[in-house]
This record gives structure tokens, C-alpha cells and sequence, in this order.
């Protein structure tokens, strides 16, 4: 699918070439350059189990822009999408779609960590400016980090990790993590273990099936036998919603726990199943700041349905993108003016204030969470402004 957004009309950009040619006799480069509307390149899913992330994260991006009265850094702005599908295999061909043929000046884009992957291998060639708006896999910010790539979402490891955290301050001796078999899974994985060690606790054994099947039933079966005090999940979206209700009703009497992932944007359809299900992640129902009391209701009445982290992450994509191209006043070209006052932005976010670390990602508190009823309650915070440790990265 592709649509476009905020074209600008023909007579505004007939003033704005004939405006350029005035100021400068013969118009250079940068005056056509600045004549024609910023083509942004959405790549996200919007088919699939990640169908409503996709979407939530699009409708915050537009919200943003529109915000901003359709323009960013006083350009019209173009929206293209594509839908990914969260299909890794098709991931390089859809980011060369977006980078070659469309020429997008800009790349929001994706949700799925292995799609991520294919989109990194052709921006990383192409210098593309791209902010990854969810995806979390740690190695686009750590080993593989570049320069034109940002992400306002988290690490794999930062949630997991602020989970693990908190169960191992609670004194948790052994656990177990169940999750889909892809870098989200085991990332998360990895940092819940890192967390729970760092207080002397231990997982012992993670349960994992493909992406994105939901046959969890023989996994479930395995857990009442492993002498766990607490499951960890990752999973999320429509994988979610029944991974949470058939372990409510397997009857299994260990808490379930997780990356917020888990329980965000999924409680109507998880309904009682979720109830008091601890989670931990970078928003939460019940903060207290009034950028997200203002977000959540804009949001609502733009789309129509309840905010969620995924919208938070779309929006303040745009918001870094924001950030950066009104330092340059529209001229993405100005890269080194560009990244500078991207990797200095301090963002104030409907999740709380966020941050760039040197490796180009999101530092931002992880709330410890609480289901009660239709919300993940705010109920502490598990890691204060947590920053992914960025291991490998160097960005000059
Ligand atoms: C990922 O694949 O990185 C991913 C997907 C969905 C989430 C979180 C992470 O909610």
C-alpha cells in the first residue's frame, strides 16, 4: 500500500520554486531540493500479528506532523508506506523499495527485530537517515550501531532486564522465560537473566517456539515441573493476547510476568486472564506527566481506540525527526548538523523524559507494572533512565 500525506499543493510549490529562483538567479540544488516535500518511508506491519502496532505507531507519526501543521522543519512532508508483513525474508527487498525506487529521505520503520535486520543492511549502505520507532534488537545499537540510525523504542534487553531487576531485589531465587525463537525473544531473555543474577537469582530454563506460532500447549505443559518462583514472557500483539489466556486457564499456580509487551494494548481481549499479571516496560497507565495526558487524548481522538506504547514510540520517532530537521531548518542534506542535534535531543515524552545515548538509542526509565482491570498500572520504577549498554558501538 501506498499513500501519501500532506502532499502539498501544486500552486505552494510553484510560490516556493518561485520564490527560490528569485533569491538566487540560476536556483541551486538545494533550493529544488527544499521546493519538493520531505519523502518519508513508513515500513512497518500492518498485516499479521504486529497489525495494530504498525498501525498505532503510523497514526502517531502522522499525529505529530500534523501537529505541526504538516510540516517539519518547514517542509511539506510525504508519507509512504509499505507493509512488511513482519516477514524477514522480504525485509531487504521492501527497505531497497522504500531506499532505491522511492527515494525516501527518511526511514520510520519497523516493529519486528528480524525485519530490522534487512532494513539496517540496506540503510546502513545507503546512509539513510532511519529511526526505528519499535524493533528491538540489541544489535542495531550495539556491534552493528551507524550513524543514520536512531531508535526511540528500547533495546530487547531494557525491559527484560528492568523485570529481572526487580524479581531478583524481590528475592527470587529461580525462574523461567517463555518466548517466541527470534532476537526479540532471546534478547529479552538474556536481559531478564542479567537482571535476576544481579541480586543472586537464576533462570533456569527458557521455553521457546517458533515466530510467530501459538501452539503453546506443550510448552505450558513443561512449566508446573521445573520448581520455578516466577515466568517470564515475551510475547506480544495477537500472540500475546492468547498466550496470556491459555496460561490462565492451563491453571499453572507460578506468576507469569514479562516485558510489558506482554499485557500493552491487549487487556480488552485478554480480559480476566491478565489480572494482577506484573509486567515492565517504558510507559505505564497512571504517570503523572501532562504531555501524556494531552497525548493520550489527542490520540483517542485521532484513532479512535486507547494509546499505547507502540503510539508513544511512533510519536516521538517523529518528534526526534522533529528535533533534528528544525535545527537544520529542512535541509536533511546538513548531516552533521542533523545527528548533532539528534544525539543531543532531550525529548519530553509522553513516557517521561527520554534521551539518545552514544549508540543512538533511547535511554528512559522502565516502570514497573501492575494489571488491574483494563490498565497497566504504574506501580514503581524498576531501572531509573536505563540506558542499553551500547557494547561494540562507536559512532565518531
Ligand atoms: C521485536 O521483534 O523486536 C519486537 C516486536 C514486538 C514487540 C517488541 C519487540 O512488542
Amino acid at each position: 500500500m501506498t499513500t501519501t500525506f500532506a502532499r502539498p499543493s501544486r500552486r505552494s510549490v510553484l510560490k516556493g520554486a518561485a520564490a527560490a529562483a528569485a533569491a538566487t538567479a540560476v536556483p541551486t540544488g538545494w533550493a529544488i531540493a527544499q521546493a519538493r516535500p520531505l519523502k518519508l518511508g513508513l515500513m512497518l506491519p500492518y498485516s499479521g500479528t504486529f497489525a495494530k502496532l504498525g498501525e498505532n505507531i503510523t497514526f502517531a507519526v502522522e499525529m505529530l506532523i500534523a501537529e505541526k501543521g504538516g510540516k517539519l522543519g518547514g517542509r511539506d512532508v510525504q508519507i509512504i508506506k509499505v507493509d512488511d508483513e513482519s516477514k524477514p525474508e522480504n525485509g531487504p527487498q521492501n527497505a531497497d523499495r522504500l531506499v532505491k525506487r522511492d527515494e525516501v529521505d527518511v526511514l520510520i520503520g519497523t516493529v519486528h527485530s528480524g525485519v530490522q535486520m534487512g532494513i539496517h543492511k540496506v540503510v546502513k549502505e545507503s546512509g539513510t537517515l532511519t529511526i526505528i520507532p519499535n524493533a528491538g534488537n540489541n544489535a542495531v545499537t550495539r556491534e552493528l550501531c551507524a550513524k543514520n540510525v536512531f531508535r526511540t523504542s528500547f533495546t530487547n534487553w531494557q525491559p527484560a532486564h528492568g523485570m529481572g531487576l526487580e524479581l531478583g531485589k524481590r528475592g527470587i531465587k529461580k525462574a523461567a522465560w517463555v518466548t517466541w525463537d527470534y532476537a526479540a525473544g532471546n534478547e529479552s531473555a538474556e536481559g531478564f537473566k542479567q537482571g535476576l543474577e544481579k541480586h543472586g537469582g537464576q533462570l533456569i530454563e527458557v521455553l521457546k517456539l517458533p515466530f510467530p506460532q501459538t501452539n503453546f500447549q506443550p510448552l505450558l505443559a513443561q512449566i508446573p515441573g521445573l520448581g520455578v518462583e516466577a515466568v517470564g514472557a515475551f510475547f506480544a500483539g495477537g500472540g500475546a493476547v492468547q498466550f496470556v489466556k491459555e496460561y490462565a486457564a492451563a491453571g499453572i499456580k507460578v506468576p507469569l510476568c514479562g516485558s510489558g509487551f506482554l499485557t500493552e494494548g491487549t487487556l480488552q481481549a485478554q480480559g480476566a486472564a491478565a489480572e494482577g499479571i506484573e509486567t515492565a516496560l517504558h510507559y505505564a497507565d497512571g504517570l503523572t506527566n501532562a504531555r501524556d495526558a494531552g497525548f493520550r487524548k489527542a490520540f483517542k481522538d485521532r484513532a479512535g481506540r486507547d494509546a499505547d506504547v507502540y503510539a508513544v514510540q511512533g510519536y516521538d520517532a517523529a518528534q526526534l525527526l522533529a528535533v533534528g530537521l528544525e535545527a537544520v531548518k529542512g535541509k536533511i542534506e546538513d548531516e552533521a548538523g542533523l545527528y548533532k542535534a539528534m544525539r543531543s535531543a532531550k525529548i519530553d515524552s509522553p513516557r517521561g523524559p527520554i534521551s539518545i545515548s552514544d549508540s543512538q538509542n533511547v535511554v528512559q526509565n522502565i516502570y514497573l507494572r501492575k494489571v488491574v482491570g483494563n490498565e497497566n498500572k504504574m506501580t514503581g520504577i524498576a531501572a531509573e533512565q536505563l540506558a542499553d549498554p551500547g557494547s561494540g558501538c562507536k559512532i565518531a
